[in-house]
């Protein structure tokens, strides 16, 4: 443990396996990690499907929007090999099967689950990942973060005491403000965590959540600058 800072693995170990699948989850959780970061994208159906991009492209064999596909034709989609060969075959998993997963281990085990709709409007994603969360009795355990403050400012209305995360990118000059609005926190980059403005944010009392520190140098940078969680794609180097 580099450490006291707490580590998220950022779309689990995706460093060494494929972003964002099952595989990725469980790799991160052999090390003392704090918790895990994901993102959600809703499919055609309607099943909150843990993948980073709108499309699938990058991350799979499949082409074109994921919320153009049903869940059970998403899983056809082989979302390792683009990875490597030896990942052939494992699929996108749903966003109750992490919960699931993170559910048997400890308490204080948190999962940061990023909202994708800052490109995409999925209507009533908020509800859904509020009602799933209710459903595992999970909010404890739970952050959920967007860069679409608008959806957000909804979680916030419809839950008064989960816990949020404002996603920002750069040197924001008014996250403070409209982090304090919605009763947040802020998950920035290096640059705001560094910045005058991230100084001001600690001051304020918010907690800096800082994306995404692959390099040792930097790792201490950020924790020196008062980072309260640090995501990484390579947990078995900081946790
Ligand atoms: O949630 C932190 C970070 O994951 C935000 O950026 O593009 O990696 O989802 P991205
Ligand atoms: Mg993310």
């Amino acid at each position: 443990m580099i450490s006291s800072t707490n580590v998220f693995a950022h779309r689990g170990f995706s460093g060494k396996f494929p972003e964002n699948t099952m595989i990725a989850f469980e790799e991160a959780g052999k090390f003392a990690i704090a918790g895990i970061e994901l993102d959600v994208q809703l499919s055609k159906d309607g099943v909150m499907v843990v993948i980073h991009d709108e499309r699938l492209d990058r991350t799979t064999n499949g082409r074109g929007f994921v919320k153009d596909y049903t869940y059970e034709q998403l899983l056809a989609f082989d979302a390792g090999s683009w990875f490597h060969s030896q990942f052939a075959n494992h699929k996108l998993p749903k966003l109750s099967e992490i919960i699931d997963w993170a559910k048997q281990r400890e308490e204080s085990f948190i999962v940061n689950i990023e909202l994708k709709n800052d490109q995409i409007h999925y209507e009533g994603l908020e509800e859904k990942v509020l009602n799933l969360v209710e459903e595992y009795q999970f909010k404890d355990q739970v952050i959920l973060s967007s860069f679409n403050y608008e959806s957000l400012v909804k979680i916030r209305e419809l839950d008064q005491t989960i816990s949020i995360g404002y996603l920002i990118q750069g040197i924001h000059p008014t996250a403070i403000e409209k982090a304090q609005k919605i009763n947040a926190n802020i998950h920035c980059d290096e640059a705001y965590a560094l910045s005058e403005e991230g100084k001001r944010a600690k001051e304020a009392g918010l907690e800096l959540r800082v994306y995404t520190i692959n390099n040792t140098n930097e790792f201490e940078i950020v924790r020196k600058a008062g980072a309260d969680v640090i995501m990484t794609d390579f947990p078995d180097q900081f946790a």
